[in-house]
């Protein structure tokens, strides 16, 4: 998958959840800092990116309500949110995608490294490497960027971030994974992520308008990866949202 498509399909699945300014943004530009500062090879950079853009593609299963419920998700409802590893890993593998590394990332990128996560329960070195990684770029921007029912400043919400990372190293996260975004950290390489579009607007800033073009081939994209006989229509709405809000003229 081209890198064109997989931005435009990580911006439309988080049309679907604008509480999040540019989540996807910013965990892809960490992910790549991880990667370099593990002297990952390039193309694996590359791929390892992909994944982050892609990882929770199967939001875009998950109905609006329950991505902007802040809390208390009856038992459905969290069963339904936690399916969206394994529906954004079945989209992928039917259009075709088969790089282990994006696969990886977004199947396993809930799963702890004491089997307490999921959607396989996966624990220790049974999770790939590539997922352990971005778990930790994932929990840390899920405690620092902007939510509408948490209040902090940025610096705060940061430390707090790193010290939770640490206290669940080794019980939820790879410890290694850890230590190196703690070490970007510290050495001041992930202010200008953290800061930078982390604002109710920061999905319109993050990047130009996606075009008319480029959101017809997500929609193929999104419909051919759609389970045969299965309803379509969320997909049509979202792409409608998709056409009104990011095509300008
Ligand atoms: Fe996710």
């Amino acid at each position: 998958m081209d890198f064109k498509l997989a931005n435009a399909l990580g911006r439309i699945v988080e049309l679907k959840d604008r509480s999040t300014g540019a989540h996807t943004w910013r965990v892809t530009m960490y992910a790549q800092a991880m990667a370099e500062a593990d002297r990952m090879p390039i193309s694996e950079v590359m791929s390892f990116m992909l994944g982050a853009v892609l990882h929770d593609l199967g939001k875009i299963d998950v109905p609006g309500e329950i991505l902007s419920k802040p809390s208390g998700l009856t038992d459905i409802e969290y069963l339904t949110m936690r399916r969206h590893p394994i529906d954004g890993w079945e989209r992928l593998r039917r259009i075709g995608v088969e790089d282990p590394l994006v696969l990886n990332v977004v199947r396993s990128h809930h799963e702890r490294m004491d089997g307490s996560g999921y959607p396989d329960g996966l624990s220790g070195s049974d999770i790939p490497m590539e997922a352990r990684w971005f778990a930790v770029i994932d929990a840390f921007d899920a405690m620092t960027g902007l939510r509408p029912y948490r209040h902090g400043t940025r610096e705060k919400d940061a430390s707090r971030a790193i010290e939770e990372l640490r206290s669940l190293s080794g019980t939820w996260y790879e410890p290694r994974a850890v230590e190196t975004f703690e070490a970007l950290y510290e050495a001041g390489r992930l202010g200008s992520i953290l800061d930078h579009l982390n604002d109710q607007n920061g999905l319109e800033t993050a990047a130009p308008p996606l075009s008319k073009e480029v959101i017809e081939m997500a929609r193929d994209a999104l419909l051919q990866s759609n389970p045969e006989g299965a309803d379509h229509r969320h997909i049509d709405d979202i792409i409608k949202l998709a056409q009104h809000r990011e095509i300008r003229s």
